[in-house]
């Protein structure tokens, strides 16, 4: 980032996509830069500074600089997905090296930790979300390299205490990486927390328009572990397209009002939802009877985010029943888009799913909020 561009509040930099006009026509739209390879000088040297675009491509500038601004970090990354970001974190540590990651996780990679990373020779063990005390525990008996967090978390978006986390894994030398998806860096940052990576499916939210598979890193620092990071993506390939990289560019201009549009409509939601009688529980972090509200006061700031799941009283038919009658979600997986979905989680998990039987998960999009309610309720009757 130039030193112009760190005076710039996020909000400035994502409206303008970093706002850096490209020569030699002064687009304010930057180009996509579909080359795979770079001419060499007739002396060797690679004046592009690049020399193949499976370490790194020029689309990727404008993207990797505006994600990084708006964590606040030294640098970041794009990948092809969020999964390849997180692997890509896990791959950098040494076979017999341990982890401790939330019990609630996105269970695509909860899966992945347990069916590739382990047999690789990381020593996987789960924290109770929500309990420092018990990440505490975990972490002095086990002596973990990495502490991973996600927060809020799937699929019951349980608040972890970055800071404190990030004090704990401090004490010990671990590094604390923090699955940000859910909270944005419009909500929470975590490196001003005290985490040292974050990660974002940047899928959902930054892109925002659910048309790009996507994954980004930030890091606090410019150290060892993020040049290995950097390594294996170039070196593995899990990279972005150029034209994933520039739509993600793209989606990420508007994130902040589609951010602050998306935490309105879900707390109006989560406060009409709340008393309803077909319902044992509204599961969203705003509201005060949430396990993790406390916390999400604490370190999330304009608001509480666009996820949020609930529970039917009558169980698994009931929540089938209710997906079925919603006309103006969509029932798919996902979230962080401009449209809202639904979903019955435990059975898009599959077998192993720790998921409760009676739980629709709900990502709350832009449209008019009476429209969202209508159908809810509808859908409730
Ligand atoms: C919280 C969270 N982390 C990571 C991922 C994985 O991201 P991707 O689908 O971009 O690989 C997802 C995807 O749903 C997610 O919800």
């Amino acid at each position: 980032m130039t030193a112009e561009e760190s005076k710039l509040h996020a909000e400035t930099l994502a409206a303008q996509g970093m706002g850096r006009v490209a020569t030699p026509y002064h687009d304010i739209v930057p180009p996509i830069h579909v080359t795979t390879t770079y001419e060499r000088g007739a002396d060797g040297a690679f004046p592009g500074g690049r020399i193949y675009s499976r370490a790194d491509n020029p689309t990727y500038d404008a993207t990797e600089a505006l994600i990084a601004a708006l964590e606040g970090a030294a640098a970041a990354m794009v990948f092809a997905s969020g999964q390849a970001a997180a692997a890509a974190v896990f791959q950098a540590l040494a076979p017999g090296d341990g982890v401790l990651a939330p019990r609630n996780m996105y269970w695509a990679l909860r899966k992945w930790l347990l069916q590739f990373a382990a047999p690789w020779g990381l020593s996987i063990e789960f924290y109770e979300n929500g309990s420092i005390d018990d990440l505490a525990e975990k972490t002095q008996a086990r002596r973990p390299r990495l502490i991973w967090i996600e927060t809020p978390a799937n699929p019951t978006w349980d608040l972890t205490d970055i800071a404190a986390a990030s004090e704990i894994g401090r004490n010990i030398g671990a590094v604390v990486a923090v699955d940000s998806t859910a909270a944005t860096p419009v909500l929470t940052r975590p490196i001003e927390l005290g985490a040292h990576i974050v990660m974002h499916s940047a899928t959902k939210y930054l892109n925002g328009h659910a048309d790009v598979i996507a994954g980004a890193l930030a890091t606090a620092k410019d150290d060892e572990l993020w040049q290995r990071i950097g390594y294996i993506r170039g070196s593995g390939g899990a990279i972005l397209g150029p034209f994933e990289s520039w739509l993600l560019l793209r989606g990420m201009r508007t994130l902040h009002v589609r951010v602050a549009t998306v935490c309105t409509n879900a707390q109006t939601i989560a406060l009409r939802l709340q008393e309803h009688p077909k319902l044992s529980h509204v599961l969203y972090p705003g509201l005060q009877s949430h396990p993790g509200h406390e916390v999400a006061v604490k370190q999330m700031r304009n608001g509480y985010g666009g996820m949020m799941s609930v529970r039917l009283r009558d169980g698994e038919a009931a929540a089938m029943s209710f997906v079925a009658k919603l006309r103006i979600f969509k029932r798919a997986t996902s979230l962080g888009s401009t449209e809202s979905l639904a979903e019955h989680r435990a059975s898009v998990e599959g077998p192993g799913t720790m998921c409760p039987a009676d739980l629709v998960r709900l990502s709350i999009g832009i449209e008019h909020v009476d429209d969202l309610i209508a159908d809810l309720e509808h859908a409730l009757e």
